[in-house]
């Protein structure tokens, strides 16, 4: 994820550039770059590092420009640099262009475009667009847009401009985000509204498969053939420093509410014609499929996606798997041996523990592989593997679509294992890989049942106890559901597999205590019906989670349904419900969601 912004007007654009990326400087901050329309040229600048960075920089430059574009960068194809930043130009330095997206063809256009003598001087999928636009140009930058975005695989909003057409900026957009705002003799654009806030208030929202052409004194919007559309402004009166998560209230909300994209962008690439690819893993096939067992470990919710991951990889692998949190695995006395495979899953990259029972693996011999969602994070360059999980930034300390970008991805795991260890046939991994796929459309399902889960959030609210159960994989997401309502509404909360219940805690359930009972697992659903109802026995109040449970609703105070789908994907859907629940519990409570006591986002002390 990065953050693009753009300026054509009368003021000097550098300074408005600098304030409009600070805005963005959430979207990624590992880079940032500007370039100003100069009589005599391009003035181009950009630097590795946060905003700031790039400002020290500048110190002293004053470009009289009033044209401009300007990018903070998360990085994705190619590390984090000064010559990967962006703007990129073409080879006479007369076009520039910022990206956000991925283009997933770059490969190929490279080829081609370096056989046709162009120069490149980044390893970003984003330099073949400038490049491009300079094959086909021919003195009008709209015609030439609109030519080259047929040949792009992937997703972009962009923005262009040209040294031969000064005042005219030229913008498109597929799959991410890109707002125009409307000024008195100037306009601007930029990947979210919060940038614009300081200059106008009156906002043009891109489509996906638009263009725009942006002129000081008008801005116009087309569809893909080129044909003019009509479109409103509309007023924004969200106060700039809460909007930068608007529409949303919190960020933890706004990220719950992304997930059916951001498993997009996770799947994005990975899957073809019903195979999973993963080439990140080439160079590790032999050991993958030799090693007889793997171990997996991670903190907090990572550790939660990595218990799923065991009972993924056992069923479909058939390959035993110890999964530990960090902590423990780097103290105890590990029985590591040759061939053994330790995955290590971090969001962030940087926890301590994590990346400190990464070393101890590799000082033991084992080999790494990484899940992570930071590209160049310590555990992404101290991994033999990387795969990364490309949820885009994550603000909010609770982690909400890392983790299920990390169910996903272990999901793909599986299937890239199984068929690389023969334990499945290739259409047994063709129809996982297709439920794998609607998984997406499956979250964004259960999103739209936010209304009822914030009802219930009511119910449970005045409570300082609450149990959640479940069998299998519904125990370790009804794990990660309890740390989530403990973590940001300060209830205790429990988490118990089903079955073990009667063996002392079931002495805590008393009248009317909560329960959230996880159902997904159509194997075990009678077990859990059976637990469901000693509980009930005991005065329980309880809320199922449940995907086929007709019996299950009749036996419980509440029911959550789930979109029906294979139970061995569900963990990835069915947390959703509980994000929600412990987020609107949260602030029915009136707790401070995105930044809970005593946490942090990265905990990069032991
Ligand atoms: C809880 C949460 C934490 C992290 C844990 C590991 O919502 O976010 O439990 O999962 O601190 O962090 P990473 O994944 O960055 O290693």
């Amino acid at each position: 994820m990065c953050g693009i912004m753009g300026y054509t007007g009368y003021r000097q654009a550098l300074p408005l550039l600098l304030e409009g990326l600070k805005r963005l400087e959430y979207r990624g901050y590992d880079s940032a770059g500007v370039a100003v329309l100069e009589s005599n040229g391009i003035f181009l600048k950009k630097k590795a590092g946060k905003l700031a960075v790039l400002e020290s920089c500048l110190n002293g430059c004053q470009p009289a420009g009033v044209v401009g574009i300007g990018h903070t960068r998360w990085a994705t194809h190619g590390v984090p640099c000064d010559r990967n930043a962006h703007p990129h130009l073409d080879c006479r330095g007369e076009l520039a262009v910022v990206h956000n997206g991925i283009i997933e063809n770059y490969i190929s256009l490279r080829a081609e475009l370096s056989g046709n003598g162009h120069r490149f001087l980044s390893e970003t999928d984003t330099e073949v667009l400038p490049h491009l636009l300079e094959e086909i140009y021919q003195g009008d930058l709209l015609a030439s847009l609109l030519a080259l975005l047929p040949r792009l695989h992937g997703s972009y909003a962009m923005a262009v401009m040209s040294l031969r057409e000064p005042g005219r900026l030229l913008v498109a957009r597929r799959d991410s985000p890109l707002v125009l705002g409307l000024g008195k003799g100037e306009n601007f654009l930029a990947s979210d509204i919060p940038a614009l806030l300081p200059y106008t208030r009156r906002i043009l929202v891109m489509e996906d498969g638009e263009v725009a052409e942006l002129w000081p004194d008008g801005v116009k919007i087309y569809d893909a053939s080129g044909r003019q559309l009509t479109r409103e402004a509309f007023p924004v009166e969200w106060d700039a420093a809460a909007a930068e998560k608007a529409p949303y209230p919190h960020f933890m909300l706004k990220e719950i509410h992304e997930q059916p994209r951001t498993l997009r962008d996770t799947l994005r690439g990975r899957m073809e014609g019903g195979r999973v690819l993963l080439p990140e893993l080439d160079g590790a096939a032999t050991y993958l499929r030799q090693c007889r067992r793997l171990f997996i470990t991670a903190c907090g919710t990572a550790f939660h996606a990595g218990l799923v991951g065991k009972y993924l990889i056992e069923k479909l692998v058939r390959l035993p798997v110890e999964v530990d949190i960090a902590s423990e695995f780097r103290y105890r006395d590990l029985l590591l041996q040759p061939h053994d495979v330790v995955v290590v899953i971090s969001q962030s990259g940087e926890t301590a523990d994590t990346l400190a029972a990464l070393r101890l693996a590799r000082n033991l011999g084992a080999k790494v592989l990484a899940i992570t969602n930071v590209l160049g994070s310590s555990v992404a360059r101290e991994a033999d593997w990387v795969l990364y999980t490309w949820a885009g930034p994550e603000i909010a300390v609770a982690s909400t679509k890392a983790y299920t970008a990390q169910v996903l991805l272990i999901a793909l795991l599986s299937l890239h294992l199984a068929e690389l260890r023969g334990t499945l046939s290739p259409s047994e991994v063709t129809g996982l890989a297709q439920e794998i796929d609607l998984l997406p459309e499956r979250v964004a399902q259960v999103l739209r049942q936010e209304a009822e889960v914030a009802s219930l959030a009511q119910r449970l609210k005045e409570h300082e106890h609450c149990f959640f159960i479940g069998r299998g994989m519904d125990w370790a997401v009804a794990a990660e559901g309890a740390l989530k309502l403990k973590e940001i509404s300060y209830i205790h909360a429990e988490t118990y597999p089903a079955g073990e219940l009667k063996h002392g805690t079931l002495a805590l359930i008393t009248e009317g205590v909560p329960v959230v009972a996880l159902a997904t697992q159509l194997s075990l659903l009678e077990k859990m019906l059976s637990n469901i109802k000693e509980v009930k026995a005991r005065g329980a109040w309880v809320l199922a989670v449940t995907a086929d449970g007709e019996e299950v609703a009749e036996e419980v105070d509440a029911c959550l349904r789930l979109p029906p789908g294979d139970p061995l994907f569900l963990p990835v859907v069915a947390v959703v419900p509980l994000q929600l629940l412990a987020y609107h519990v949260a602030v029915a409570r009136g707790c401070d969601v995105d930044q809970p006591r005593n946490l942090a986002k990265s905990v990069t002390v032991e």
